[in-house]
């Protein structure tokens, strides 16, 4: 299979799935893409087309794209095959053994579960040489990572096919080694959403002044300076002194804060019921939206 045009199947057309699909088609690859929802998979090229157009990117692309509601007929000619459904161990797995029925034995199969270990999803195959995840993060076709995760049985040929075709992509691909949960980019996110939290629990700040803090100061430097370049910039000894004295006052306990669990259960669940740290207007949830958006797009236009 060569890898300039590689023939890409999508499975799951919602969120994820139909911008995974954009960024491919984006790149040159006839892309099929299926979903179990009549609604979504009509969905799909109009979406893309409107990202295509808000985002200045050629819009022929969106032909490449063949929506095809037939599961056995979108994956039986790929050479890759994405899952992007919704997040059950259960149905990931039944779906992988369907879609191992239809293709070659060499085509490659990925998931892009958040959070479920690959491991799990893929043990039922026959080929287990061939399967791995790709992570991606929301928008794909915005945020540049997409992790890369092998298991036991991965083949390193598979990992590195993988790899070129989303770096070919303009993405930028990290090799997870092992299959551990939250792969690399969710341990860091959480481990600091951990502290956030337990600052908040304990009286040391509210929540929007974590934000606050996170966001002028270590945020701002975040994208071009990643924790360990930080350490070597000032210095692994200074790292150590200071790990010496703080480390032993950070927040470590092993499940989710009782603060949390406090919000859930009171129903404040965040921007679906107006409150959650704290308290969100419909216009609230509207401005932050696009100033996410908007730094994203930006931040893309000066990577280009
Ligand atoms: N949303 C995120 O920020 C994000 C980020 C990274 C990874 N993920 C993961 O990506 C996957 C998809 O998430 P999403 O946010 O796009 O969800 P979503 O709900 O927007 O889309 C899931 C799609 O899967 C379809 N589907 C369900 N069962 C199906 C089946 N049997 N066959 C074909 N299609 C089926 C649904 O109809 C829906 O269109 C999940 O595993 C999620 O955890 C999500």
């Amino acid at each position: 299979m060569t890898m300039a045009k590689a023939r890409i199947a999508v499975v799951g057309a919602g969120l994820m799935g139909h911008g995974i699909a954009q960024v491919f088609a984006l790149a040159g690859h006839e892309v099929t893409i299926t979903d179990s929802v009549v609604g979504s998979l009509d969905s799909a090229k109009t979406r893309i087309l409107t990202n295509l157009k808000d985002l200045g990117d050629d819009q022929s692309a969106v032909e490449r794209v063949r929506p095809c509601a037939d599961l056995a007929e979108a994956v039986r000619n790929a050479d890759y095959v994405v899952e992007a459904v919704s997040e059950d161990l259960a149905l990931k797995q039944k779906l992988f053994g369907e879609i191992e029925r239809h293709v070659r034995t060499d085509t490659i199969l990925a998931s892009n579960t958040s959070v479920i270990p690959i491991t799990q999803i893929m043990q039922g195959l026959q080929e287990r040489s061939r399967a791995l995840g790709t992570h991606w993060w929301n928008p794909p076709y915005l945020v540049p990572l997409v992790e890369v995760i092998e298991t036991q049985w991965t083949s390193p040929r598979a990992v590195a096919w993988t790899m070129e075709l989303h770096a070919a992509a303009g993405k930028k691909p990290a090799h997870v080694k092992k299959d551990v949960p939250g792969f690399i980019g969710n341990r860091l996110q959480h481990a600091l959403w951990r502290e956030a939290i337990a600052l908040v629990e304990h009286g040391i700040c509210d929540a929007e002044t974590v934000d606050t803090v996170i966001k002028a100061s270590f945020g701002r430097r975040l994208a071009v300076l990643g924790p360990l370049e930080n350490a070597d910039l000032v210095g692994t000894d200074l790292t150590l002194a200071i790990h010496n004295t703080v480390l032993p006052d950070i927040e470590r306990r092993p499940g989710p804060s009782p603060y949390l669990e406090r919000l859930v259960a009171d129903r404040k669940l965040g921007f679906k019921s107006g409150e959650g740290f704290r308290r969100w207007s419909a216009q609230d949830q509207a401005a932050l939206r696009a100033r996410v958006l908007q730094h994203l797009k930006k931040a893309r236009a000066s990577d280009a």
